[in-house]
């Protein structure tokens, strides 16, 4: 499906015409499609319905993004949600995922976190628990409250996938996940299970994967350990990670979900199912190649500003909005709302005070003036959920593309007065 495309030399997204939007709606704002979002995690399920994996539950990261609005689009799918905090626990409940289709990941569950989720009137489908330190928390927490956790060790493979090191996950200098090793010693120790009950296994190796021989890898091994700690499992949680194409070099790299789906079937078939009695459920946790997509960053040019050969295009969109350039160096594609020839090498550059507030260096674009639109692509995950007040900017407007083009305000932008 192509999402954006041009009709009288007027970019459009999700048919919406973005330039008459912009005369209504005060730019910048963040534009979803929930037909898209819809579509790409309906791909999912039925991909993973497709290669035969057992009862899969699909927990969308709710990191990638936590607005009410989306989250209940895909609640009302079926989704699950993989959280990281009580405010992503409330807004899941919020949006109508019930606790059994909840895994509490994270390194850093605090006790009033772990209290929030054990009094919750249905349990959680599972902590997934990164240390033997947490395990012992929520144990002893459960005993206070007289209840039982669910729970799930988040296995650390050792392996190392090919992306940004600052969102690689898997391996041993990294604080997530536990070693095969502290996960055996764990087992019969009443300190750690006299109030929890091991109920899954789980791995994340790391985040915009286009590569999946160390998904594969991890895969192996989460069933090796899985297999060697004879517990009752009932599920296996496979994590996220799975990449978009941010870049056109990317397209021919990016692992298509029946692939995808095929390599866990058959690993977990040769690896886990044909070695046991138990037939644990699939858990996946996907964020960005379910949101990535649906989304995009309508902003405006303020000037134009030119040093010797360098043409900067400053826009009032910036690294307080979408982090990602400015963070990890992300290509996201700058496209113009004006249909013309590329025919200028400018440096498209946001308000903030920082050199690295550049949303694209080098670009190719047609000569933009003051007033002119241009969009960020694929900005649907981790874009206003990363976002700041940063230089004391207010948050910027989300919209929603309804089923049938209908338009949604589903978080309003911050003016002045909301910047106490
Ligand atoms: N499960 C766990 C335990 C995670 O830590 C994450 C992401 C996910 C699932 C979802 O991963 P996904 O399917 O979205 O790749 N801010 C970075 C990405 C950080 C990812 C953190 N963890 C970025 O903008 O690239």
């Amino acid at each position: 499906m192509n999402e954006l495309n041009y009709k009288n030399k007027k970019l459009h997204f999700s048919k919406i015409d973005i330039e008459s939007l912009a005369k209504k709606h005060k730019t910048p704002f963040f534009l979803y499609s929930e037909e898209i979002l819809s579509n790409n995690y309906l791909q999912f399920a039925v991909g993973a319905e497709s290669a035969g994996l057992i009862d899969p539950l699909i927990c969308f990261a709710m990191k990638s993004n936590p607005n009410k609005d989306l989250v209940k689009i895909l609640a009302k799918l079926g989704s699950g949600a993989d959280i990281v905090s009580g405010g992503e626990l409330k807004r899941a409940l919020e949006a109508g995922i019930p606790p059994e289709k909840i895994v509490f990941s994270g390194v850093g569950k605090t006790e009033e976190e772990i209290v929030y989720a054990l009094k919750l009137k249905g349990h959680l489908n599972s902590f997934n628990v990164e240390s033997l330190e947490e395990l012992e928390l929520i144990n002893a927490t459960a005993k206070k409250l007289k209840k039982s956790a669910r729970v799930c060790f988040r296995l650390n493979p050792v392996v190392k996938p090919k992306t940004h090191k600052f969102i690689s996950t898997g391996n041993k200098t990294h604080k997530f996940g536990l070693l095969e090793q502290d996960i055996l010693q764990s087992m019969g120790q009443n300190k750690y299970w006299s109030h929890t009950r091991l109920v899954g296994m789980s791995v994340h190796i790391g985040s915009q994967l286009l590569d999946l021989n160390a998904t594969k890898r991890a895969l192996v091994r989460l069933c090796e350990v899985a297999l060697k700690i004879q517990a009752p499992l009932e599920f296996l949680d496979v994590g996220g990670g799975l990449g978009v194409d941010y870049h056109p070099d990317e397209t021919h790299k990016l692992p298509r979900i029946d692939n995808y789906m095929q390599i866990i079937a058959m690993t977990f078939e040769k690896h886990f199912y044909s070695k046991s009695k138990l037939r644990p459920r699939v858990v996946f946790e996907p964020g960005r190649r379910i949101v990535a997509k649906a989304g995009i960053f309508v902003m405006k040019v303020l000037r134009n500003k030119i040093s010797e050969n360098n043409t900067f295009v400053i826009v009032d969109g910036g690294m307080n909005d979408f982090m990602r350039p400015s963070l990890y160096g992300a290509y996201h594609a700058l496209i113009p709302v004006k249909e013309a020839k590329a025919e200028k090498e400018c440096h498209v550059v946001g308000p903030i005070c920082e050199t690295s507030d550049c949303f694209g260096s080098n670009r190719m674009l047609p000569a933009l003036k003051t007033g002119d639109l241009l969009i960020l692509k694929d900005t649907g995950a981790y874009g206003y959920s990363m976002g700041s007040n940063y230089n004391l900017r207010g948050r910027p407007l989300e919209l929603l593309v309804e089923k049938k083009q209908k338009l949604k305000v589903i978080n309003k932008a911050q003016d002045y007065s909301d910047l106490t």
